[in-house]
């Protein structure tokens, strides 16, 4: 069982995403962190950010680790935990810079791929291009989107002491990098056409939650029904194996 879940920042992605694989049993990866983790190491690696070709050149150098327990998310780049630092301002406001960089989404592109090939009894994925460019075969597709003033009083409310800002700067700085995700050429946060969109702004988490575990239960029932009534080659060869036992 595959699940993206796409939709910009303050949209309630992360906890919706967490709880749904809680929930179901399935594990889960946070692509924006992979994105910040090699933003973080191009700041501590002096790569000058704003210089796509340098980035470019770079992409290929950190070894980027990401956990995929819903319960301790991890990410580590070159063997050092980043889950902290990966979180601050100056990565926040270097982001979507890097991961505008074709290079760069090719490489984070390939690791998402392997890791939800890797995931045994199923991953829900959290991104921008998810459902997208990444995994377009995914079960189930949402779409979470939320007013950009709901979506900055929760950012607002998750940032703590002096980094919290006022609630309007928190828009603004959102709204800036909304645009430039959604602008650049290399696959832009975008719905994809079979994804569910799930509008936020009035729903409680409990709510988005439960909303989207609904949608996976129907998916997977659809999928379980699908795949009865065509057996796949594997499921067949085992059969007669059985049988000429
Ligand atoms: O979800 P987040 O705010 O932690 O993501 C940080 C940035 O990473 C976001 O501004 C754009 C980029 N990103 C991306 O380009 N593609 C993804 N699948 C996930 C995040």
């Amino acid at each position: 069982m595959i699940v993206a879940i796409d939709g910009p920042s303050g949209t309630g992605k992360s906890s919706t995403s967490k709880a749904v694989a809680s929930a179901l049993g399935l594990s889960y990866l946070d692509t924006g962190a992979q994105y910040r983790a090699i933003t973080w190491w191009m700041l501590t690696n002096d790569v000058p950010v704003s210089d796509a070709e340098a980035v470019a050149a770079a992409s290929g150098r950190p070894e980027i680790v990401s956990g995929t327990d819903p319960a301790a998310p991890a990410i580590s780049v070159d063997g050092v935990d980043a889950s902290g630092p990966i979180r601050t301002q100056e990565v926040t406001a270097a982001v979507s810079a890097v991961s505008a960089v074709p290079e760069v989404r090719t490489r984070i592109t390939e690791l998402q791929r392997s890791i939800a090939a890797d995931a045994a009894g199923g991953i829900v994925v959290e991104g921008r291009d998810i459902g997208t460019t990444v995994l377009p075969d995914a079960d189930l597709k949402v779409f979470l989107t939320a007013s950009p003033e709901a979506r900055a009083s929760r950012r607002s409310g998750e940032l703590k002491g002096k980094e919290a800002g006022d609630v309007s700067a928190t828009r603004e700085a959102l709204i800036k990098r909304d645009a430039a995700d959604s602008s650049r050429k290399t696959s832009p946060l975008k719905k994809a056409d079979d994804a569910v969109e799930v509008d936020t702004t009035e729903l409680s988490l409990e709510q988005v939650v439960e909303c989207v575990v609904t949608l996976v239960e129907s998916a997977a029932s659809a999928k379980e029904q699908r795949e009865g009534q065509a057996p796949a080659a594997g499921t067949a060869n085992e059969k007669a194996g059985q049988i000429s036992k």
